[in-house]
């Protein structure tokens, strides 16, 4: 398939390009590069656009003669939203709008959809599987859900064929340390709690350690990055044999706390991360673990790599690589 990957300069974009290459397929990637990185395009063409610019997607579709749609590209840190929320509806919900407009238009039915655990707000039971009702608490859980109700209501009334992968906590790096994680600013614990481990002055702030869980800190489910673009290829295969039409969960089903985070990357570097406790940010749930038996069911996919070890592990080797 000559895949239209837009994001594909992002981090789990530009993992899944190269998983799509592996298996055979043609990944274009479509980005406008205002959070992703020209070097992370290495497995397919590099189209610099805006998933706004419908005459610029015109083009490159014809162009590059896509089949097929994996949608990455969005604006994704939830505290940011909470604080601009308009420039999330704008870039997440209008930019994808105009996207599937353009998609619609162009006659392909498959699409790939990067959905989020933010949907589910917080959960009122746990492991968090998909009959739970969805109920953000943020500007940025609230965009992705309004284009999975855009998604149902295509694939009702148009034909498109979607899967939505609603994503628990992506960490890791490429095994091969080809590619990484490098977002600017970054939010994400692992690359924060390496960057404290390293050496510098740098000192990462545990957000509450009077939770209700074993050491008090929060817990979360951390998918290898890896995982995730092998489950795009295997959503891309299935939306190839019929319509699936759902949302996914992609998650392990196991829990790792923040201190079990950072005890890993001291065992990891030799070094415990320089750490302080600060108090609780509002809205963060104690905790979020995934069921992910849907996923398994519908795609064949089961998480290989997502011990918080090897996670751990790959990223440092990027770490090391990228930064040091
Ligand atoms: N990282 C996670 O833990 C996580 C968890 C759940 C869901 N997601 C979702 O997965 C997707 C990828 O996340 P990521 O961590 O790789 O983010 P990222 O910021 O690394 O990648 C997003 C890419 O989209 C591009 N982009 C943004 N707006 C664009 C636009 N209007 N037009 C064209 N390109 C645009 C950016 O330049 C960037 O390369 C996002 O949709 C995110 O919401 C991520």
């Amino acid at each position: 398939m000559n895949v239209l990957v837009t994001g594909g300069a992002g981090y789990i974009g530009s993992h899944t390009c190269k998983a799509l290459a592996l298996a055979g397929h043609n990944p274009v990637t479509y980005d406008n590069l205002c959070m992703g990185h020209e070097w992370a395009v290495k497995w397919g063409p590099l189209e610099v656009g805006d998933i706004s610019n419908q005459t610029r997607l015109r083009h490159v579709i014809n162009k590059h003669k896509i089949d097929s749609f994996m949608h990455f590209a969005a604006f994704a840190y939830v505290g940011e939203s909470m604080i601009a929320p308009s420039k999330y509806f704008v870039n997440n919900i209008a930019g994808t709008t105009i996207l599937l407009d353009e998609i619609i238009n162009s006659g392909i039915n498959k699409f790939v959809f990067s959905s989020t655990c933010a949907t589910y707000g917080i959960p009122s039971s746990l492991p968090i599987d998909e009959t739970l009702p969805a109920n953000p608490v943020n500007p940025y859980g609230q965009s992705k859900l309004s284009i999975e109700a855009q998604l149902r209501w295509l694939g009702d009334l148009v034909g498109l064929r979607w899967i939505a992968l609603r994503y628990f906590n992506a960490a890791g790096a490429d095994s091969a340390g080809e590619v990484g994680e490098a977002h600017d600013p970054e939010t994400h614990l692992i690359p924060l709690a390496l960057k404290a481990a390293a050496p510098g002055d740098f000192y990462l702030s545990v957000y509450g350690n009077d939770y209700p869980t074993d050491d008090g800190t929060a817990i979360r489910d951390y998918i290898h990055v890896e995982d995730l673009a092998c489950a795009h290829v295997k959503a891309l295969g299935a939306l190839i044999d019929h319509p699936v039409n759902d949302f996914l969960n992609l998650g392990t089903g196991v829990g790792v706390s923040v201190q079990q985070v950072i005890n890993t990357v001291a065992a990891v570097t030799g070094y415990m991360p320089r750490h302080q406790f600060s108090p609780r940010r509002p809205g963060d749930p104690p905790e979020l673990v995934a069921n992910s038996t849907k996923a398994k069911r519908v795609l064949g996919w089961a998480p290989s790599k997502s011990t918080i070890d090897v996670i751990v592990a790959d990223a440092w080797q990027w770490y090391k690589k990228s930064i040091l």
